[in-house]
């Protein structure tokens, strides 16, 4: 055998390996109750937007493509969840004390008028994600009615 067609070997048989170690795809619990959504009502217009945009890694109630079920993609996704979800939770937002819920919403609308938020590789992969710029500038002012003050 050729030292070439041993390395593909040595590549599949890793990439085959890498198959074994799949992703945990359970939401944990989410109480509608303190939901984002649920606490602000922002309008349905709003709200779908932001469950298109952001759910999938800030809230409890990821949903997983197909392609979660390859790895190593589903690793490096899982860890956009996992992080996202350390950092904003919507699920958890009753849990949020009043200081800490304003300062997200001021995150929130920096981070999406900074074009930073949702992920460029998520828009690629979630056609529906992919904003206008009148609704970002939409997105922007909902979240920023609340960074001054907490209703
Ligand atoms: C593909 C997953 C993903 C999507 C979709 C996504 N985010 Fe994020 N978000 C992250 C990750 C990962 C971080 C961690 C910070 C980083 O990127 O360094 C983050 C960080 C943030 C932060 C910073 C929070 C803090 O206080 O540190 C804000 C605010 C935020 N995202 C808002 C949003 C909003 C609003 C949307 C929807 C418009 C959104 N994100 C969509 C993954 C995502």
């Amino acid at each position: 055998m050729s030292l070439k067609i041993k390395i593909l070997l040595g590549i599949l048989l890793l990439l085959l390996l890498m198959q074994f170690a799949r992703i945990d795809k359970t939401n944990p619990p989410a109480d509608a109750s303190k939901d984002m959504i649920t606490m602000m009502k922002p309008p349905a217009e709003m709200a779908t937007m932001i469950k298109n945009t952001c759910y999938d890694c800030h809230s409890n109630h990821t949903q997983y493509p197909w392609y979660t079920n390859i790895a190593p993609l589903s690793w490096w996704i899982k860890n956009h969840i996992n992080h996202g979800r350390e950092h904003l939770n919507f699920s958890e937002w009753g849990n949020y004390s009043a200081d800490k819920r304003q300062h997200k919403m001021e995150e929130c609308y920096e981070w999406v008028e900074e074009t930073r938020m949702p992920i460029f590789s998520y828009v690629v992969a979630h056609p529906e994600a992919k904003m206008t710029a009148e609704e970002r500038a939409k997105m922007v002012k909902w979240f920023k009615a609340f960074s001054v003050e907490v209703k």
